[in-house]
């Protein structure tokens, strides 16, 4: 086996490929790319629609929209939709999430300053703590809650009445939602990942915004190598304007596009010089796996969790990687990409589906 160190020649900083919002998504303040309503935001036709109906069944019947759960990997527009579904109610939102609210009075503290017909964006709901969400099912089902102050003889509970509102919980994990939390969500949309074609378009739209010239198929090539993600191609866009700027006359073609993206080390698919010496490393140090999670990060100098959270959703979903009971393995797809041959004693056909809801 070969000693080779790869942790020095891996950039796990400002990855264009991340799927998390780094700063420079938002540098030029409020996000100028994000839509401020259903018309403007392009893709997810399905949740698009839905939600339009119920949005104009609220209004007509003069009532609060019904709670709603956005779930689906990061990246898809949860935030921005849920701005987008407070701007067309025409009411106030308020953006935290499940992390941020540590206590059940910080979230009383949230509740209580509500306007009355407000959104309030929970982003990452999974994490809420058992104890802040006791507090949140009667405020979700009743518009109230109960506070108690004291202790012992002292003790007494107050029933305080809220405003009533809607609450947008985001999650990329709906599977590790607790029963009570999910039921009491009126509507629930699944985000898909967006195809190529809604990519460009994407692409297309944020370049006219940030008066960047783009034709047709300069758009469709960033576009098929954005992983299905708005964040990552809007990323990719400011860095190919960079290079059709220096390298040529500022306008994004094809053959821009693919400079630029070649030079950045982005293939075809989307994979990063990251993405491809991760899954190197499972061939040519493990012979295809399988290989535990934390031995893996250890031949690659990463931390576990990033492996997990940041590499492993996309190479699981295009079925390059496979999560067994004894560890990771590579796959003959990721082989046949990767210019190697599928090692002797892989299990083909090992490739499990990619539970990105599940776990
Ligand atoms: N920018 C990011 N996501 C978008 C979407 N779905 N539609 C339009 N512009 C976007």
């Amino acid at each position: 086996m070969s000693s080779m160190q790869f942790s020095d020649e891996f950039d796990f900083e400002n990855r264009i490929t991340d799927v998390n919002e780094i700063p420079s998504d938002t540098a030029e303040g409020d996000n100028p790319l994000r839509p401020q309503n259903l018309d403007e935001y392009i893709g997810q036709e399905k949740a698009k629609e839905n939600l339009r109906v119920y949005i104009e069944a609220a209004k007509l019947r003069r009532e609060t929209l019904d709670h709603v759960l956005l779930y689906g990997p990061p990246g898809l527009g949860k935030t921005t939709l849920a701005g987008i579904i407070a701007n067309e109610l025409g009411v106030k939102i308020r953006i935290t999430s499940g992390p941020a609210i540590e206590k059940p009075g910080d979230l009383a503290a949230l509740l209580t300053n509500l306007n009355e017909g407000d959104v309030l964006f929970i982003d990452e709901i999974h994490r809420l703590s058992r104890s802040v969400e006791e507090v949140l099912y009667p405020s979700m089902e009743d518009f109230a809650i109960d506070i108690i102050t004291g202790k012992g003889q002292m003790a007494a509970s107050y029933h305080l009445p809220l405003p009533r509102f809607t609450l947008v919980g985001a999650t990329t994990r709906a599977g590790q939602l607790t029963a009570p939390l999910r039921d009491r969500f009126g509507v629930l949309l699944r985000l898909e990942l967006y195809t190529p074609e809604e990519l460009a378009k994407i692409v297309s739209r944020s370049a006219g915004i940030l008066g960047i010239e783009i034709d047709w198929e300069g758009a469709i090539e960033i576009a098929s190598r954005s992983r299905g993600t708005p964040r990552i191609a809007n990323r990719m866009l400011k860095r190919v304007r960079d290079f059709a700027q220096v390298m040529s006359d500022g306008v994004i073609t094809l053959e821009t596009a693919r400079t630029a993206l070649d030079r950045l080390e982005i293939d075809e698919l989307g994979l990063d010089r990251n993405d491809r010496r991760m899954l190197e490393a499972i061939i040519r140090f493990y012979n295809g796996g399988p290989v535990g999670l934390e031995t893996l990060a250890a031949a690659i100098g990463e931390e576990a969790v990033t492996i997990e959270d940041v590499y492993e959703p996309y190479l699981l979903q295009i079925g390059f990687l496979s999560r067994t009971p004894r560890g990771r393995c590579i796959t003959a797809e990721a082989c046949r990409h990767l210019g190697y041959n599928m090692p002797k004693g892989t299990v083909a056909g090992a490739v499990t589906q990619p539970n990105l809801f599940g776990d």
